[in-house]
């Protein structure tokens, strides 16, 4: 096909990195695809949703009515498994492009016996686009997203206004969505841009949240040893 009629790739917050796992981690994975892990049609890219995918059932998928919250970005888990643990009453569908740390949260998942969380490895833009259900969400969570912090890469960063209109439009009103970065200049682009989003109000009066419940992660250890401060960020959407 020539270049200039190739399908443009967007920006994405990721790049595609060698997904080599362990023979036993990824026979863990493979076996939960349709279980734990969603079968998700894929469209061009492995990471991508096809457009005929269909928007999900949350009940079926949990096999229950119950609060759905939607975590972006989960990593192996370190967030997702004891949050998810500790609020049995609600269920957490969790997007992760990057396959060993979806396969080691999976073994995670099944070690402990957790039974309200269920994985895609998809891009969550994708992901909360085509599979969520509009209005749909008690909370978002978005937990240390890739800070790219080179001015040229500012453009991948997830958290911008036109990602806030997908948030709003997924969340039910009242859901809430908590952030979380260790890079000042993330924290103040996710402020800025909550800020001036007409469907958000702060939970606090700047938006500062606290950590509450949300445990320190292996991304946050390192944020903290190499001396950049922690902000918490929580914000509504409004009725
Ligand atoms: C810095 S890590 C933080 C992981 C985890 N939230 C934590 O606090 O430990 C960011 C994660 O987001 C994932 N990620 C980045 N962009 C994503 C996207 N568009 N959809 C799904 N996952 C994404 C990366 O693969 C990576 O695992």
């Amino acid at each position: 096909m020539p270049t200039d009629l190739r399908p443009r790739r967007e920006v994405t917050s990721f790049v595609r990195r060698s997904a080599r796992m362990r023979d036993s981690l990824r026979r863990t994975y493979e076996a939960q695809v349709g279980g734990l892990v969603l079968d998700v049609p894929a469209g061009e890219l492995r990471t991508s949703v096809a457009d005929d995918a269909g928007v999900l059932d949350p009940a079926a998928l949990f096999g229950r009515v119950a609060p759905l919250v939607v975590e972006i970005g989960c990593g192996p888990g370190d967030s997702l498994v004891p949050m998810a643990t500790a609020r049995p009453e609600v269920d957490v569908l969790a997007f992760e492009v990057y396959e060993p740390a979806v396969a080691a949260l999976v073994s995670r998942l099944v070690r402990e016996g957790v039974r309200n969380v269920r994985v895609a490895a998809v891009d969550a833009v994708a992901g909360l686009e085509r599979l969520v259900p509009a209005g749909s969400l008690a909370e978002v969570w978005t937990f240390f997203p890739d800070p790219w912090p080179k001015a040229r890469h500012h453009k991948r960063r997830l958290v911008d206004a036109a990602f806030a209109d997908l948030v709003a439009a997924r969340l039910a009103p009242g859901g809430r969505w908590r952030l979380a970065t260790d890079w000042a200049g993330y924290a103040e682009q996710m402020r800025a841009v909550l800020d001036a989003h007409p469907a958000f109000v702060a939970e606090d009066e700047d938006g500062v949240g606290t950590r509450g419940d949300r445990p320190v992660t292996r991304f946050e250890r390192r944020g903290l040893a190499e001396g950049r401060a922690i902000t918490d960020l929580s914000y509504r959407r409004a009725g």
